[in-house]
C-alpha cells in the first residue's frame, strides 16, 4: 500500500496561483504606465477632467479618433493607442450610457485585463470621471476578476514574460469619491482571494486533488487563521459514524472519502450561516459508468467544495466577525471491485435507507450525509448546498443561471437577490411535493437516489436533497435549506467574460455579499 501510494501522492503543497494584483486609487493627475480611458458609447471628447495628466499629443490623438468615430466605444470592445510621444493608451467601450448596469462595468473592467499584452506593459492608470461610485465598483471588481489564468502546470518560458500576472492598476477619480472607491477595491480584491483559490482547487488536475489533499489544504488554511478552524472526519471515522452516503459512493477508490467541516469565528454565538458543498474530486459514474466524451470535465465536480471554500477565505480575507460555518463531502467516484452498485441499499447518516440505482448519481448521497450532519451538530441558521449535480440543470438553464431551490421564500429570495447583485444568476426552480413522492416510493427503502423517469431530474434530485434536511431542534419545521445547482455555472460558460477559462468559482461572491452585506 505504501510503496503505490508513493505513484500518485505529491509531495509538498499544490501550486496555487498569486495573489489578486495590485489596485491603487488616488487622486493625483499622473499617468503612470499605460492611460486606460473607459468610454460611453458615441462619445466625441474625453469625460471633462480626465484629461489632466495625459500628454497633449496623446489627447489629441484619441480626441482625434473619437471625433471621426474611429472607436465607437460599444460594451465589449476596446483600441490600443501606440507610437505616440505622449505613451500609450488602452480605450474601453462601455456602450451606451442608459444601458450600463454594474454586471456591464464589471464586464468592461474584465476587458481591460483581458486585452493587456506585453505591449501595454504592467502598470496602468484607469482614468474614471464623472461615473457613479456603484459602476467604478464594478469595473475594478471586473479588471481584478479577469486578471486570473491557470498555468501552474506550464513549464515557463525563461525568455517569455508575457504570461507573467503582475499587474499594477492606478484608478484616478474625483477627490469626493475616492474613499469609497478605496473601500470598495479593498473588498473586492479580499473577496477575490476567495475567487482565486476556488477556481485554483475547481481547475487542480483530479490525480493531484484528491478528497484527502482537499482536507489538508482547509487545515492549512485554518493553521493559518487564529479564527478558523477546521475538522476533518476520515473514511473510519465516517465508517464508524454510519455516514453510508459518503461511504458508499467513495469506497470504490483508493483515495478515501472525508468530511472536512470549517468553522470561522467559532467563539461567536451561533446559530450562523452553513455553506455545504458537493465534492466529488472525480466523478467517472461509478458502475453506472460515464460515457468518455468530455469526462475530464468531471473533474471539476468538486466545484461546490471549492466554492465553500472560497467563500471561508473570502470571509477571512475582508475580516468578516461572526460565526460561518463550511462543510464539504470529498469523495471520488470510482468503479471498481470495492464499489457500490447498482441495486445496493445503504443506510445515510440520518437513518433513513437510500436505494441506490444509478451510481452515477452520487453527489446527492455524500450531499444527504453531509446536509444530516449540519443541521444535527453544527447549529445552522439556515443552510445552502452547492453541487454540479445535474445535467438536467444545464438542460434547462444553459450556463446562464445555477438552478435555485430552496423550503423557505425568504432565504430563496435573499440568496436570488445576492446573485443579482453580483451578476451571478440564481434561478428559482420547484420543489413540487411529486418531486418528493416520486424520489420516496422505492419499493425497498427509504429513498431511491434515481427518479422515475427521466423529466425534471434536477427537480427531482432536490426533492432528494430535501428528505435529509432536519427539523429545527424541537419543532416539526424543517432548518431553512436552499440548494444551488451549479452544474452549468461552475466551468466552461463561454458567456462569462469574468473568466479566460475553465473553474469560474462561482457564487463565492454570491454567498460572501449575503453573508456580509458587502
Ligand atoms: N456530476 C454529475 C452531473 C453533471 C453532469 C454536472 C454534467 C455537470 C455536467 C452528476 O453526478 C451526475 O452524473 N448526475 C446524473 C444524474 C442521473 C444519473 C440521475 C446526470 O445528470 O446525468
Ligand atoms: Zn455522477
Ligand atoms: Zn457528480
Amino acid at each position: 500500500m505504501r510503496r503505490f501510494g508513493r505513484i500518485f501522492k505529491r509531495h509538498g503543497p499544490l501550486p496555487q496561483s498569486g495573489e489578486p494584483m495590485q489596485v491603487i486609487v488616488n487622486t493625483n493627475e499622473n499617468t503612470n504606465g499605460t492611460l486606460v480611458l473607459p468610454l460611453w458609447q458615441d462619445s466625441k471628447n474625453m469625460a471633462p477632467g480626465s484629461e489632466s495628466g495625459v500628454h497633449r499629443s496623446l489627447k489629441n490623438q484619441i480626441e482625434n479618433i473619437l471625433v471621426e468615430g474611429d472607436f465607437k466605444a460599444k460594451a465589449g470592445t476596446a483600441m490600443t493607442l501606440a507610437g505616440t510621444e505622449g505613451g500609450k493608451a488602452l480605450l474601453i467601450g462601455l456602450g451606451k450610457e442608459e444601458d450600463a448596469t454594474p454586471q456591464v462595468m464589471r464586464e468592461s473592467g474584465a476587458k481591460v485585463t483581458a486585452s493587456c499584452k506585453k505591449i501595454h506593459g504592467k502598470t496602468l492608470t484607469v482614468k474614471f470621471h464623472g461615473m457613479e461610485d456603484a459602476y467604478m465598483a464594478a469595473f475594478v471588481e471586473g479588471m481584478i476578476l479577469r486578471d486570473y489564468s491557470y498555468d501552474n502546470y506550464k513549464t515557463k518560458d525563461e525568455d517569455d514574460d508575457s504570461d507573467d500576472r503582475e499587474l499594477k492598476i492606478h484608478v484616478t477619480c474625483e477627490e469626493e469619491k475616492h474613499a469609497a472607491l478605496e473601500t470598495s477595491a479593498e473588498t473586492s480584491s479580499a473577496v477575490a482571494t476567495g475567487v482565486y483559490l476556488a477556481r485554483d482547487l475547481g481547475n487542480a488536475p483530479p490525480n493531484d486533488l484528491y478528497p484527502m489533499e482537499f482536507a489538508r489544504q482547509a487545515i492549512e488554511f485554518g493553521s493559518a487563521h487564529d479564527n478558523v478552524d477546521v475538522k476533518v472526519i476520515n473514511y473510519d471515522e465516517a465508517r464508524t459514524m454510519g455516514m453510508g452516503g459518503l461511504v458508499g459512493v467513495g469506497m470504490g477508490s483508493y483515495r478515501k472519502p472525508c468530511m472536512v467541516i470549517f468553522e470561522i469565528n467559532g467563539d461567536k454565538p451561533g446559530p450562523s450561516p452553513c455553506i455545504v458543498g458537493k465534492g466529488i474530486t472525480f466523478d467517472t459514474g461509478g458502475i453506472s459508468i460515464k460515457p468518455s466524451p468530455s469526462m475530464d470535465e468531471m473533474k471539476y465536480d468538486m466545484h461546490g467544495s471549492a466554492t465553500t471554500f472560497g467563500v471561508m477565505q473570502a470571509l477571512v480575507a475582508s475580516g468578516h466577525k461572526d460565526r460561518v460555518i463550511g462543510l464539504t463531502c470529498m469523495a471520488e467516484n470510482m468503479p471498481s471491485s470495492n464499489a457500490q452498485r447498482p441495486g445496493d441499499v445503504i443506510t445515510t447518516y440520518s437513518g433513513k435507507t437510500v436505494e441506490v440505482l444509478n451510481t452515477d448519481a452520487e453527489g446527492r448521497l455524500v450531499l444527504s450525509d453531509g446536509l444530516w450532519y449540519a443541521g444535527t451538530h453544527l447549529n445552522p441558521s439556515y443552510m445552502i448546498d452547492l453541487a454540479t449535480l445535474t445535467g438536467a440543470c444545464v438542460v434547462a438553464l444553459g450556463h446562464e443561471a445555477s438552478g435555485l431551490w430552496s423550503n423557505n421564500d425568504e432565504l430563496l429570495n435573499n440568496i436570488k437577490e445576492a446573485g443579482e447583485h453580483c451578476g451571478e444568476i440564481a434561478w428559482p426552480m420547484p420543489l413540487f411535493k411529486a418531486f418528493e413522492k416520486e424520489m420516496t416510493d422505492s419499493k425497498i427503502a427509504d429513498v431511491r437516489n434515481l427518479g422515475a423517469g427521466r423529466w425534471g431530474g434536477s427537480n427531482t434530485a432536490a426533492a432528494f436533497l430535501k428528505q435529509f434536511v432536519p427539523n429545527m431542534e424541537g419543532t416539526d419545521e424543517q432548518i431553512p435549506w436552499a440548494h444551488l445547482d451549479i452544474a452549468g455555472t461552475a466551468w466552461g460558460a463561454k458567456t462569462n467574460k469574468l473568466v479566460k477559462n475553465g473553474a469560474t468559482g462561482i457564487h463565492v461572491r454570491t454567498l460572501h455579499h449575503l453573508i456580509t452585506g458587502q
